[in-house]
């Protein structure tokens, strides 16, 4: 861990990727764990664009009780740190596939959402933005009675190309990737690490396959990890 608080410290440029496991220690579940979203629902019946289409009364269901799930949850110290690292020149951007605005809330403003945000909502017909209110409501598009969606990413649906091409140029610029709590499972922000030149960092609770890709891997939860690399930025 000392090395990597070093390469922090030395970096010009650092581009920070986060997934799920960012935000559990929030209380929010992440996908792929023993305890996540997709072990216990098939997100293709959920959270795709055939179920925006075939499947809406349960699709909008979903949606809302992640969005209540919101309510009762604060981004962690972890989060906090990364924005403080900002305001301190060490961190560049933050690219997340966190759809819950914690990087936002926690202060962090270089922020890339590359699969949206939970908390706004446009029509799927005509896209008029709507609020949250008028889709946890149950409400239509008040334009054109269409039906309300969350800004996120859909199974089936491309990145917002502007949030892709900025999080691509950052990871061509960075000396320096730290990537912290995703699977690498989804495409195509799992090959985002790969497009850097720069030293690439991986930290995670649980990490069962090698991953050589990576110049250091700390397995570890993010908060505590982030807490003993700020510490130790904070010494060097
Ligand atoms: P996953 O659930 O696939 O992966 C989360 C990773 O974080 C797992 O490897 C966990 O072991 C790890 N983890 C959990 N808690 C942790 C903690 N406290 N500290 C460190 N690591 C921890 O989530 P993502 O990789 O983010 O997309 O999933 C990518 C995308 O798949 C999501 O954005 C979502 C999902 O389908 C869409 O919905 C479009």
């Amino acid at each position: 861990m000392r090395e990597v608080a070093k390469w922090l410290s030395e970096s010009r440029y650092t581009v920070i990727l986060t997934g799920a496991g960012m935000s559990t220690e929030s209380g929010l579940p992440d996908f792929r764990s023993k305890d996540g979203w997709w072990k216990q629902i098939d997100p293709m019946k959920l959270a795709s664009t055939d179920a925006l289409l075939n499947n809406y009364e349960q699709f909008r269901e979903f949606y809302q009780v992640r969005i209540e799930a919101l309510n009762d949850c604060e981004p962690h110290e972890g989060h906090h740190i990364l924005a403080e690292w900002e305001k301190q020149g060490l961190v560049q951007l933050v690219a997340t596939q966190n759809v819950d605005g914690f990087h936002h809330r926690s202060g962090s403003k270089e922020v890339v959402e590359l699969h949206g945000n939970i908390y706004t909502t446009r029509c799927q017909s005509c896209r008029k933005e709507a609020s949250i209110n008028e889709f946890m409501a149950e409400n239509g598009c008040s334009y054109c009675d269409g039906r309300l969606r969350p800004n996120v990413v859909l199974f089936g649906e491309m990145l917002p190309e502007q949030a892709w091409q900025r999080a691509l140029m950052a990871m061509q610029k960075a000396d320096l990737v730290i990537v912290i709590g995703t699977s690498l499972q989804v495409y195509p922000v799992n090959q985002l690490p790969m497009m850097s030149r720069g030293k690439l960092v991986y930290i995670n609770a649980d990490v069962d396959e090698e991953q050589h890709a990576f110049h250091k891997v700390i397995v570890g939860k993010a908060k505590e990890t982030l807490i003993q690399l700020a510490a130790m930025v904070g010494c060097s």
